[in-house]
């Protein structure tokens, strides 16, 4: 398996967000410049009418074939916020269900008439192939295993906000790191501005290779806890899995549980993070998911606005990645 967000690392994508990849020759530099955006967009977000008119008569469609609740609801407040047209689509009542196919229907919404496509799927490298098809910019909100690069810059913002920065920061990812595209794209981007990642999972929950992925591996979830300045939980993926990867559910959370006894571990300034869907009471205690260090709820509330600046960079600047924005 490449190197998470390695794909497009030398080229860049400047229409296109479908990897870490894609921000530019410099992903560090790309990831900070849309940091830097961000702030604005958080500044935009609170205040009390939330919305710019930035992307006035931009239309932003929504082509969500797997099912979704914040990134789909993120995606669209973000594009209604800088005053873009939203259109969503529902694989569960369109054409799709009676044997339309992909290109078809990238084809039927390009001749709307629409500037960007915001696409999640099931299948790895589906967003690559409806770029390689529309003229609209494409942002992958999520393909399979492969990656969903805003979860990665939302989190990245999370952690500057909460812990001043990324770089140098000691972040252990734990859980079922080879169903997850979350665990992809955040490797990619945390490397890329300098944090040192460990992967915590039983062998069975990692990929098959991991040559080329600039982490360190553990399946001793106590021993990193107290060296640890970020705690990425991830969720059981269970819909992902074809065979039985852990003995059983409650195997899975004597071992790598984040509850309130190992939680007790980590140092006190810790950040404890989720993407989310939570299964409480599995990857996480309940009781620590509300816990002071616990920033599950600013990881949701920063989404909006880093979609906000991802939004505004593809279709608003008039810029590529990694370039000065004209704002
Ligand atoms: C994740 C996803 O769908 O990849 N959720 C999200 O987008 N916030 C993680 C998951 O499903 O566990």
């Amino acid at each position: 398996m490449s190197r998470p967000g390695s794909g497009a690392r030398r080229h860049g994508d400047p229409r296109n967000l479908i990897s870490i990849g894609d921000l530019g020759p410099d992903v560090a530099d790309g990831i900070e410049e849309v940091m830097r955006l961000t702030d604005s967009f958080v500044e935009v977000s609170e205040r009390a009418i939330p919305k710019v008119p930035t992307l006035r008569g931009r239309t932003v469609v929504s082509l969500f074939f797997e099912d979704s609740t914040r990134t789909r609801l993120s995606f669209e407040t973000a594009a209604k916020r800088l005053s873009a047209d939203t259109m969503t689509f529902s694989v569960g009542t369109s054409s799709v269900k009676k044997g339309e196919s992909l290109r078809d229907t990238v084809e039927t919404i390009e001749a709307m008439g629409v500037d960007a496509i915001v696409v999640r799927h099931a299948s790895s490298g589906v967003p690559r192939q409806v770029a390689q098809w529309a003229e609209a910019s494409v942002i992958n909100a999520g393909d399979g295993w492969h990656e969903h690069p805003t979860q990665a810059l939302l989190d990245c913002y999370t952690i500057r906000q909460r812990a001043g920065g990324v770089a140098g920061k000691r972040i252990a990812i734990v859980g079922d790191v080879k169903h997850s595209r979350v665990a992809r794209s955040d490797v990619g981007a945390f490397t890329a501005l300098g944090a040192e990642v460990t992967l915590v999972a039983p062998p069975t929950l990692l990929p098959p290779s991991l040559d080329g992925w600039p982490v360190k591996v553990s399946h001793d979830l106590d021993s990193v806890l107290a060296s640890t300045d970020v705690c990425y939980l991830l969720r059981m993926q269970r819909e992902r899995m074809s065979e039985a990867l852990v003995p059983s559910l409650r195997e899975y959370t004597a071992l790598y549980g984040l509850t309130a006894r190992r939680a007790d571990l980590l140092p006190e300034h810790a950040l404890i993070m989720h993407p989310g869907p939570m299964n409480r009471g599995v990857e996480i205690a309940a009781e620590v998911a509300e816990r002071q260090g616990a920033v599950i709820v600013d990881q949701v509330r920063n989404g909006v606005a880093v979609r906000m600046a991802v939004l505004f960079l593809l279709l608003g600047s008039g810029t590529e990645w990694g370039g000065e924005s004209d704002r």
